[in-house]
């Protein structure tokens, strides 16, 4: 009986929705697919953040390797040529798809190490102290790449290990030129890594970095051998476990042989969900992205945001009122499910979106405070890298992998020649104190020996009547959920391409703090004021996220998107 009037009471408000929608709002723009296609290809498709990781991808996959193979020998490419986030000082994660219609996920995601506990970043009395969980040797978790990539070798490769990997090896030991946007990069960050670093890390030198500065990374070169010879043992063990080891002896930090020579990374059950018609797959815990893309895609379900358009007042509003709902419930109940039970089915199931959806109004915004309250910073940092591999069988693979911030917590592994992450800066190191995202959290991500951290990252592959679709995901902290989200609507609901759905302007929001986020040009001034009217507080920022997508069109034929708007390096290589 309660069932029933809850379920007439729902209808009756969707209805009352529907018609306030027209009535209250007029939309004041929209974007239109004017079919700006990005790159087309029959056979296979690598979208990467760096035309040399593109590259290398390709060759694997012209060589005959399968997305498998490629995705492995992009993941250390980017360990190469793009430092500032690709690694094997760091984590990640991948969905992936077989030909068959076989889909999984593997979570290779940094842990703490086991001397971590949950206070280790407050001070006596019990404060964060300040940066601590962010720079340095003690913000570093366990990196997970090499396990993650041997775990995904010994499933799916086809091709030798060190076919795959050789190539980066090379790109390490005989140099290559530097884009206009790494050398940026590395002249930004000199005065950190000299601060931080007790040695001189390579990386530093007097002269200024520029566009085709010819670089070398021969201790990269050397760690790269290690693991191309002895998988990986060649970083969790023997001389690489010792250079890490001994480093964190020198700064202090806490990652022993032991927390090197036990992780391994995880296979996961994805959590799929359907959105018209479409199966969506995507990360579960230990990442967040998964189960909130889910609660934002099922949500949407119960709204017209076809003729809401791209980018309007009212799409806009709707997802911010989305987004702020399950934004409060990743505070709350997620972490990684090893240590926490997160109730998955309940956050997904029908009656709970719906019920969690029923305060919706098309008239107003409700305030994050009524639906939980907390007090949190800005965003403001946008790094990691995502990539997605398809081949000419149809396997496909997406991977975020990240070292969190730029150049991770900024220590160079003295004699091994990689950063190693800042991941740590992902748990709630004290209930209710934001991470550099903004992000909040409690029990659920506190710190714990061998924990994973709680992250946002969200590739996801998506399937129609039973065949690869889409493949995605982007960087961007806790903006990169909304943004997959906002790309997957760009496509089924707005019927944009590929291109034009990377290329659409973004907007963000996640509960608190209380805001939407626009990237200049995503609103326009009079969708700004409807939206100030409804109650929404708005900041405007430069980008937002870097999504390198592949869609299947309905001849076969793969559609490679790569951001070229918001990072000129990207790169879609298709044959
Ligand atoms: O796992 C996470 O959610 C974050 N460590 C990702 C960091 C990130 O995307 C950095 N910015 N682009």
């Amino acid at each position: 009986m309660l069932t029933f009037n809850r379920g007439l009471i729902i209808f009756f408000l969707f209805f009352l929705i529907s018609n306030c929608q027209q009535q209250q709002m007029e939309d004041t723009t929209s974007v239109e697919s004017g079919k700006n296609e990005g790159v087309l290809a029959k056979n296979g498709m690598v979208v990467t953040a760096h035309p040399l990781a593109s590259q290398v991808g390709l060759a694997i996959l012209k060589k005959g390797g399968n997305a498998f193979d490629a995705a492995i020998a992009v993941q250390y490419a980017l360990a190469v040529v793009l430092p500032k986030a690709g690694n094997i000082g760091g984590g990640g994660f991948m969905v992936y798809r077989t030909k068959d219609g076989e889909n999984g996920a593997l979570d290779f995601r940094e842990k703490a190490p086991l001397k971590g506990d949950r206070d280790m970043y407050l001070d006596k009395k019990g404060e964060p102290i300040k940066n601590l969980s962010l720079k340095g040797h003690l913000a570093a978790g366990v990196p997970g790449t090499v396990a993650g990539m041997d775990a995904a070798f010994q499933k799916f490769a086809s091709l030798p290990f060190s076919e795959i990997i050789q190539p980066s090896i090379d790109l390490a030991q005989n140099g290559f030129e530097l884009t206009e946007y790494e050398a940026d990069l590395l002249n930004r960050f000199q005065e950190d890594f000299k601060a931080i670093n007790l040695h001189t890390p390579y990386l530093v030198r007097e002269e200024e970095y520029q566009e085709g500065d010819s670089i070398y990374h021969t201790d990269l070169a050397k760690t790269l051998e290690r693991i191309r010879d002895n998988g990986k043992d060649g970083f969790y063990k023997g001389e690489t476990a010792d250079l890490i080891v001994k480093e964190m002896k020198a700064g202090k930090g806490i990652i022993s042989l032991e927390d090197l020579a036990s992780y391994e990374a995880k296979w996961r059950k994805p959590i799929i969900v359907n959105y018209r018609g479409h199966k969506v797959i995507s990360m579960p815990p230990s990442s967040s992205g998964g189960l909130v893309l889910g609660q934002l895609l099922k949500g949407s379900e119960y709204f017209d945001f076809p003729s809401f358009g791209v980018n309007t007042t009212k799409s806009i509003h709707v997802m911010t009122e989305l987004q702020r709902r399950a934004y409060a419930d990743r505070a709350e109940h997620m972490g990684d499910m090893d240590f926490y039970e997160v109730p998955i089915d309940m956050l997904l199931e029908d009656s709970y979106i719906k019920n969690r959806i029923s305060d919706i109004t098309m008239d107003s915004a409700t305030s994050s405070q009524v639906i939980k309250s907390g007090k949190v910073n800005t965003i403001e940092s946008f790094q990691t890298t995502h990539f997605s591999i398809v081949d000419k069988e149809g396997n496909a693979v997406a991977i975020t992998t990240t070292l969190n911030s730029y150049f991770g917590c900024k220590v160079m592994v003295d004699g091994a020649g990689f950063f190693l992450n800042n991941e740590m800066d992902d748990f709630s190191i004290k209930p209710g104190v934001p991470n550099q995202f903004g992000l909040v959290g409690a029990e659920a991500n506190a710190i714990a020996p061998g924990k994973r951290m709680l992250s946002a990252m969200t590739p996801t592959i998506i399937e129609k009547e039973g065949k690869l679709f889409m493949v995605v995901g982007t960087p961007g902290g806790s903006t990169i959920i909304t943004n997959v989200y906002q790309v997957i609507l760009n496509v089924i609901d707005h019927g944009l391409t590929m291109q034009e759905a990377v290329d659409a302007k973004k907007m963000h929001s996640q509960w608190l703090p209380d805001r939407i986020i626009a990237e200049k040009g995503c609103l326009d001034s009079l969708t700004i004021d409807a939206l100030q009217h409804l109650g929404h507080e708005i900041k405007e920022i430069n980008t937002i996220g870097r999504i390198e997508a592949i869609l299947v069109k309905e001849d076969g034929t793969y559609e490679g998107a790569a951001d070229k708007t918001r990072s000129g390096d990207a790169m879609a290589l298709g044959y």
